[in-house]
């Protein structure tokens, strides 16, 4: 039996190899002595900071870990859509994915932004192919929002109720919605939000709107007057919501940028980043993820910048690349989040740690 004084040089032992280990975790942090999640930077710099949620990935032990350490907010990467919710048809939903996002939101206090309530995508045949009229498309509308309400009830802190109206300039013809009721749908879907949401916060969300160079600042634009009208006639908007799915060898102006959330929000509205990811050609390079490092810095410092009571929202859509949308979508690209195809941490990981590190010092 070992005597306790004998224990104490044991037990310095211990301590001291804790304490040295913990040196080198914190070292391997690059350039940071901060060796925690990101989601406790984004709590104390009061951001929401979150991800897409994909469902296939949901429940496994690295995702989970990774998602419950780094983020405070979450989105469903698809579960919310109509098409998996309504694929068997009018009324029939099924919840199974969106009930698994809710329930691991509640048991880990992580805010909700729901994904999306009108879309011209991913929506079941039935919607899309069924002979609809200007009232019976405005009751499924109805329906559709009462369903999701009576199912979560509170639980949605914002909503992307409107995603993707515009391209080439115009109204998508192929949209249901529009094509069906005209551009009012859009008017009738916040309202609707409104009614069975009253608390969230309601979004107008796009891609390809960031601003400050051709078409970015052309689509914005286009965003730009849809909200000044959608306030004038008073409907409920709260905010517009940048996708920002961008392309490293894309210009990309940081100044413009930031005018143009400023612009929106002098009209009073909020402006979230909703959907970020950077793509790279393949094959990817050390120095191409040090540039995508870079621009995650200049874009998240600049959108820090901006007032929080507009801008406090920062969503990257997935967390490692192995989920990520890029290669089935854009063909030859990939690497667009900040942890790769292992979930490692990336380049751009760490520029996030470091801006958020300097913003709460
Ligand atoms: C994407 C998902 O990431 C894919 O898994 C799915 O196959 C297609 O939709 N804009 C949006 C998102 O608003 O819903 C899209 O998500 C990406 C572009």
């Amino acid at each position: 039996m070992i005597k306790r004084f004998a224990l104490i040089p044991v037990l310095q032992f211990i301590l001291l190899s804790l304490l040295v280990s913990g040196c080198d975790v914190a070292q391997s942090g690059q350039n940071t002595d901060f060796s925690g999640g990101l989601r406790e930077l984004a709590d104390a710099a009061g951001i929401n900071l979150g991800t897409a949620v994909g469902a296939d990935y949901l429940g496994q032990t690295t995702y989970n870990r990774l998602l419950n350490m780094h983020f405070n907010h979450v989105t469903a990467e698809n579960a919310m859509k109509w098409h998996p919710l309504l694929s068997g048809g009018r009324g029939n939903y099924n919840w199974m994915d969106s009930d698994a996002l809710m329930q691991h939101a509640e048991n880990q206090d992580m805010r909700v932004r729901g994904h999306a309530l009108i879309w011209h995508s991913q929506n079941p045949g039935w919607l899309d192919n069924g002979s609809w009229t200007t009232a019976s498309l405005l009751e499924l509308m109805d329906e559709h929002f009462a369903a999701l309400s009576e199912r979560y009830g509170e639980a949605f802190y914002s909503w992307d109720v409107v995603n993707e109206a515009f391209n080439n300039g115009v109204h998508r013809p192929e949209s249901i919605w529009y094509s069906t009721i005209g551009e009012s749908y859009i008017a009738e879907a916040f309202t609707r939000a409104r009614t069975h949401f009253p608390d969230a916060r309601l979004y107008y969300n796009d891609y390809n709107i960031s601003g400050g160079y051709g078409w970015t600042q052309s689509k914005a634009d286009l965003v730009y007057d849809l909200a000044v009208q959608l306030l004038a006639d008073g409907a409920p908007i709260d905010g517009v919501g940048f996708q920002m799915h961008l392309q490293l060898d894309h210009d990309f102006s940081i100044s413009g940028f930031k005018a143009n959330l400023q612009r929106f929000i002098d009209l009073g509205l909020r402006v979230d980043v909703t959907e970020i990811d950077i793509r790279i050609e393949e094959p990817i390079s050390q120095a191409e993820l040090q540039q995508q490092k870079q621009l995650y810095k200049d874009i998240l410092t600049a959108y820090l910048e901006l007032p929080r009571e507009y801008a406090d929202t920062f969503i990257t859509w997935g967390i490692g690349d192995a989920q990520s949308w890029i290669p089935y979508t854009f063909s030859g690209y990939g690497g667009g989040l900040w942890f790769d195809e292992d979930w490692k941490p990336k380049p751009a990981f760490y520029g996030i740690e470091e801006v958020l590190l300097a913003y709460v010092e």
